[in-house]
């Protein structure tokens, strides 16, 4: 439940891309709120447009349409400096931290420069404020020194989370952190993540493809179709009662077996292949695979709506909680 003013808030958002002159339309109108301290878990299969969805809620990639209010400003209106200046603020942590890092850059050299991109603090200060934040995501001082092909999976992200905390964010994008790492490893990175969350008043956008793990992180979580969103709730209303058929399949393996460790790792997929995204199903754009679907399905396009206090579904007959 969502009480305080949010940190961010987007409003119709919409990206596509040209792939060989035809559009694909890989996020439609989507609207939600982040608040700060509070986490908002992105599911969906691959290709739902999770990722393209955080990039373009930053403005790492230009919307389409839309609006994005981040900290009472319209990131939509800034110009070029003005939004490198408030990006700061705005951080992302990949599936792969050794791709985001560079090569030839030691650890310590990799954290400082994004205090120095974002123009922080003196060298001496930025040195003393690498070595804290090596300490703080559990890494031993003396790794300032080594390159990131050097370290293990887990110790590369830690150094990604280490240079996303550098410039003091207030919201990170989270885009499959821990899908790379052994299962030990992720529990570590997600408490690591829970704690800085905490102590930083962090606002997360998580996005992930272990919904156990979405479920246990999040407060409110959208599911992601072809692009548009068909199913946002608390997450303790969505897992607890899943709207949406479409959900409903997703969630099959964790609330079925929730005693099996190696299903609960990955989320069911529905029966059929994704629609092509350049030429979406009429109507309700899951009918093709959806079970209870009737002739309305195949013609008339079901939107958003309430079936309880923070849960709406796009279907047309959504069940109330
Ligand atoms: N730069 C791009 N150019 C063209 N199409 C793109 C580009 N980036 C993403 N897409 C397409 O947009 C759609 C959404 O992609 P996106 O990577 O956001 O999905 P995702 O949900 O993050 O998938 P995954 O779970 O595999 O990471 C897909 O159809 C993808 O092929
Ligand atoms: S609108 Fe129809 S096809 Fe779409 S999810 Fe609901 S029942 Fe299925
Ligand atoms: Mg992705």
């Amino acid at each position: 439940m969502q009480n305080s003013a949010p940190l961010l808030s987007v409003e119709g958002l919409s990206k596509q891309f040209q792939v060989r002159g035809r559009i694909l339309h890989a996020v439609q109108q989507v609207s939600f709120e982040v608040v700060a301290g509070q986490t908002l878990g992105l599911v969906g299969e691959s290709g739902s447009g999770k990722s393209t969805l955080g990039r373009t809620a930053l403005r790492l990639l230009e919307p389409d349409q839309g609006n994005i209010l981040f900290d009472g400003i319209d990131l939509c209106k800034l110009k070029p400096k003005e939004l490198r200046s408030k990006r700061k603020a705005m951080q992302m942590i990949f599936q792969d931290p050794l791709a985001s890092l560079n090569p030839r850059m030691t650890v310590g050299m990799a954290i400082e420069d994004a205090m120095i991109i974002h123009g922080m603090r003196s060298s001496l200060e930025r040195r003393k404020r690498v070595d804290a934040l090596l300490e703080r995501v559990g890494l031993p001082q003396s790794i300032a020194q080594a390159f990131p092909f050097e370290l293990s999976g887990g110790q590369q992200q830690r150094v990604g989370i280490a240079r996303a905390l550098s410039v003091q964010p207030k919201l990170i994008v989270c885009d499959e952190p821990i899908s790379a790492l052994d299962v030990s490893i992720q529990v570590q990175i997600i408490k690591l993540l829970q704690d800085i969350q905490k102590e930083m008043n962090l606002a997360y956008i998580f996005i992930s493809h272990n919904l156990g793990v979405v479920q246990y992180m999040s407060d409110m979580v959208l599911v992601l179709y072809l692009g548009e969103v068909v199913e946002k709730a608390t997450a303790q209303q969505l897992f607890a009662q899943p709207s949406h058929p479409y959900t409903r399949v997703l969630l099959d393996s964790i609330l079925k077996v929730p005693e099996s460790a190696a299903r609960r790792k990955r989320m069911s997929v529905p029966p059929g292949e994704m629609p092509s995204p350049f030429a979406p199903p009429t109507g309700c754009p899951f009918h093709p695979r959806c079970s209870m679907a009737v002739d309305r399905c195949r013609q008339e396009k079901p939107h958003l709506q309430n079936v309880s206090p923070n849960h709406e579904a796009a279907c047309h007959f959504a069940v109330s909680s």
